[in-house]
């Protein structure tokens, strides 16, 4: 028979009026790996919180092994043999990996640390579970996937028995995905146990166990893994059928709205963008599809007016917009959701109704002569909470304590909402739950259909191949195949993104 690792019994956690968490019940095997499920705002991050004592409980226990824990402090949850990798990693970027690691628990030799020995048990912990990554290396010079093994690697250290991971998924490329279920496998198999919350479904069959579902801060389905579906596991969370493919008809292109022409950033031999040329029309939708570090960030910085090109030119709806900064692409027609929403994306000291406001603030009706209309941003605000199902009590709330779904609607909605003849959206659907992307998806559609030109980076091809009209793959820093939406499948597109174009064979 399976040992309960972890038990949670009528756990609550109000925050004023609002209940997070209203009497949750959990259940962990050792070993499983278990998935915690729920839309927006459900409560997921909340407990997880609370199981790495970084909360107190309003109400209720947890029980560790059968023994009652109160945890007092993190450092305590620790202790208790918790680790989590937050979403956003708590790392030092100008120490190394092994540094980071041992921080606070430095193997030492008399009174000084002693290097050799850590950074040796460094290595061997790495190696033991499959954690590639080199000990000696600066953080700040690795990959966000690469961050994440040290963040496990941290809490392997310590000790951690039971390892939460909220969204870990959410920033990989498909690729460090992969990477991080062998990672899974090796701890399951050394009867590690893993909390493991996510919004994927397609990960959730892969490699969870068991599933707890919950809404409005309440447990609606436990299940295990094998006995249940995707279409359960959203009636479980949402009450309705959710339509996860998107209906569109054939795009309508009109004139070009952006128009790229040799465009380069970087100097030397190689430039990370090298001479790229496409022209964007009204009514479409292109994709961008590419392996990440193959030049995707580069472009939409230098599109976006986040850096200056070193070369080509950039017309946006008729104007020269190569060498003008992010104000001055936003008056000339661009909208902009950023991959990052919580540090470019949103202020997180301000409230719901000027983030849903942030750039839009000179335009009427929300300026009156040099004075803000409060009561016309307050309807602007409420309008978009209530259409794109924003999870808060009102729109005078700061958006840095909503949940990060709904922090991703915040961005999503005003982005949307204002009209511009383009939208760049990196990553529109990120952390957002499947009712939410059936949403987000449907708005994005309309909205070339009402003559919008649409950039569509994704690290989802799924998402790719349902949205876009036309796929642009990048490799090395160049275009290198444009497809017509009917000619891609996810089998061509991975070729592409490896390089291969199919002629050398
Ligand atoms: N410190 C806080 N102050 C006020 N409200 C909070 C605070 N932390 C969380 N909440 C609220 O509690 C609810 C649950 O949030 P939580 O972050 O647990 O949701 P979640 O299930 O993780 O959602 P998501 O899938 O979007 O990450 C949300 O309505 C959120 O706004
Ligand atoms: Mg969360």
């Amino acid at each position: 028979m399976q040992m309960v690792e972890l038990e949670t019994a009528g756990i609550v956690k109000r925050f004023g009026t609002l209940v997070a968490n209203d009497g949750i019940d959990l259940s962990v095997a050792r070993g499983e790996v278990h998935a915690v499920m729920g839309e927006n705002g459900a409560g997921k991050s909340t407990l997880m919180s609370i199981l790495y004592g970084m909360q107190a409980p309003d109400e209720g226990s947890i029980l560790l092994r059968g023994q009652e824990v109160r945890f007092r402090s993190a450092v305590d949850a620790i202790d208790h043999g918790m680790g989590m990798v937050h979403q956003a990693f708590k790392l030092f970027n100008s120490l190394t990996v092994w540094e980071n690691v041992v921080y606070g628990r430095e193997p030492r030799r008399g009174p000084a640390l002693d290097r050799r020995a850590a950074i040796a048990q460094v290595g061997a912990l790495a190696e033991r579970f499959r954690l590639s990554v080199d000990p000696t290396a600066r953080v700040g010079d690795l990959s966000v996937g690469v961050r994440q093994r040290v963040e496990i690697l941290k809490a392997l250290y310590r000790d951690a028995r039971i390892l939460i991971l909220d969204e870990p998924t959410a920033v990989l490329t498909p690729q460090e995905r992969d990477g991080l279920f062998d990672v899974i496998r090796t701890l399951k198999a050394d009867q590690r146990t893993i909390l493991f919350v996510t919004h994927k479904l397609h990960e959730v069959m892969a490699i969870t166990d068991s599933v707890t579902v919950l809404r409005q801060g309440r447990v609606t389905e436990r299940m295990a893994t094998r006995d249940t579906t995707p279409a359960e596991i959203i009636r479980a969370m949402t009450g309705r059928v959710v339509n996860l493919t998107v209906d569109r008809k054939p795009a309508t292109p009109g004139a070009a709205v952006l128009d790229v022409q040799g465009l380069t950033v970087g100097t030397g031999a190689k430039p990370v963008v090298d001479k790229l040329s496409f022209r964007l029309h009204a009514g479409e939708i292109v994709g961008i599809a590419g392996v990440a570090g193959n030049g995707q960030t580069e472009l939409i910085e230098a599109l976006t007016g986040l850096r200056r090109p070193d070369g080509g030119r950039v017309t946006l709806s008729g104007r020269d917009v190569t060498e003008a900064d992010v104000e001055a692409h936003r008056a000339a027609g661009l909208a902009y959701v950023p991959e990052d929403r919580a540090v470019t994306g949103t202020a997180r000291a301000a409230s719901a109704a000027d983030n849903l406001l942030m750039g839009y603030q000179r335009k009427a009706p929300f300026t009156e002569g040099l004075r803000l209309n409060a009561k016309a941003v307050a309807e602007h605000a409420r309008r978009l909470i209530g259409r794109f199902g924003v999870k808060i009590a009102d729109e005078t709330v700061l958006v840095g304590t909503l949940s990060g779904g709904n922090l991703q609607k915040v961005v999503i909605a005003r982005e949307l909402t204002h009209q511009a003849p383009l939208l760049i959206a990196e990553q529109p659907t990120r952390g957002v739950d499947v009712g939410a992307i059936e949403f987000i998806h449907a708005e994005l559609v309309a909205e070339r259909d009402r003559g919008r030109a649409i950039l569509l980076v994704s690290a989802e091809l799924s998402e790719i191949l349902a949205l876009s009209d036309r796929i642009l793959v990048m490799y090395e820093g160049r275009i290198l195949a444009d497809l017509p939406a009917g000619a891609a499948d996810e089998d061509r597109l991975g070729l592409l993104m490896a390089g291969r174009t199919g002629q050398a064979a």
